[in-house]
């Protein structure tokens, strides 16, 4: 057929995502998104806790596929193949989905289609923008920081990633060293606004010819930058607690500018796309879209509510796989680990 209704389910991480995506020649069309976040489950915690979000997953993952195909104006009669993350991520969540997938695979006789959730996030542009293949895909967030060469809708090349933590984990650790509040990337952001950055941090791997990043050390020299202040003053003065937000924002946009321009530099590709919850950093966007001015290709930035976690994309990597006659048969596994 021309023309596949795909839907979509993500519960990998802390959100219970359904959505219908339509594919007609190579373009989409999110017919519904539906996003259910269990922040209020966790805040007490300080993190997400598996074992609670797995259960909220299972209790919340049918009234998110329903809820879905009601917005679509949709029944499961009109639906062309059931899409749904198989990894990597948190193991209960995982299971949940991909258990309701085969239920409603086994009843329909539909195609069960397991994604890779990272495929779902570097495939977006494609869905966003008909990105042609190949694209150069930085994606950043609080689990990952992977630069990839997509070069097909199953075939993706890691030139480069982090080594340690990711961007998104390191501006919510600074955000807690400086008494900030969580999520730590909009908060740092904030602090650093209009501030010129005057502190020395380490530009880590920069010395490296390749496409890695490392951001445990920077995290470090800003764990020592405080204790000075507090040292000298007694405790941590506004002011130097914004020089301390814009010079490590400052040390993150430099180096993965770099480290972007080498991955650029690796070979011709269509355009430079970024996804994930840290490409919402201004400072950050403005620098790689410089980049990829200065290399002469297109900067691709989604809309935010599909460049962090959602269903929509897991829908519309399942329609590309399905197109290419990739399914899966109810053995498909569940898998907390699993790279692209
Ligand atoms: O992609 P995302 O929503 O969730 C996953 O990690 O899956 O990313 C969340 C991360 C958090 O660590 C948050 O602090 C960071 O993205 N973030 C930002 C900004 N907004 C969110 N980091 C830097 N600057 C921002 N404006
Ligand atoms: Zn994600």
């Amino acid at each position: 057929a021309q023309e596949q209704t795909i839907l979509g389910l993500e519960s990998s991480c802390d959100d219970t995502a359904a959505a219908v995506v339509r594919r007609s020649s190579d373009r989409g069309t999110i017919l519904s998104n539906v996003v259910m976040r269990q922040d209020d489950l966790h805040a007490a915690f300080g993190g997400v806790v598996p074992e609670i979000a797995a259960r909220a997953h299972a209790e919340k993952i049918d009234l998110a596929v329903e809820a879905a195909l009601d917005r679509a104006g949709l029944t499961l009669r009109e639906i062309d193949g059931i899409a749904v993350t198989a990894g990597p991520g948190l193991i209960g969540g995982v299971l949940a989905g991909v258990m309701c997938a085969k239920g409603l695979s086994a009843a329909t006789g539909l195609p069960l289609i397991g994604v890779n959730h990272l495929a779902g996030h570097a495939l977006t542009p494609r869905l966003t923008d008909g990105l042609a293949f190949p694209y150069l895909m930085l994606l950043v967030s609080g689990g990952h920081c992977l630069f990839l060469r997509v070069d097909g809708a199953d075939t993706f090349t890691r030139l480069g990633g982090t080594i340690d933590d990711a961007p998104g984990e390191a501006f919510d650790k600074v955000a807690r060293l400086l008494g900030l509040p969580q999520p730590g990337g909009p908060a740092v952001e904030i602090c650093a606004q209009g501030v010129t950055p005057t502190i020395a941090l380490p530009r880590p791997l920069l010395d490296r010819p390749d496409c890695d990043v490392s951001f445990s050390g920077l995290k470090t020299a800003v764990l020592r930058a405080r204790d000075a202040a507090v040292a000298d003053h007694g405790g941590l003065p506004e002011g130097i607690r914004a020089d301390i937000c814009a010079s490590f924002q400052a040390a993150v946009r430099a180096v993965l500018a770099e480290k972007s321009r080498r991955a650029l530099a690796l070979g011709p590709v269509s355009a430079f796309a970024v996804a994930g919850g840290v490409a919402a950093n201004t400072a950050l966007r403005v620098a790689l879209q410089d980049v990829a001015a200065q290399a002469d290709v297109p900067f691709v930035a989604p809309p935010q509510a599909l460049c962090t976690d959602n269903a929509a994309m897991i829908a519309w990597a399942g329609a590309e796989r399905l197109a290419l006659g990739l399914t899966d048969g109810l053995s498909l596994a569940a898998r907390p680990r699993w790279p692209l």
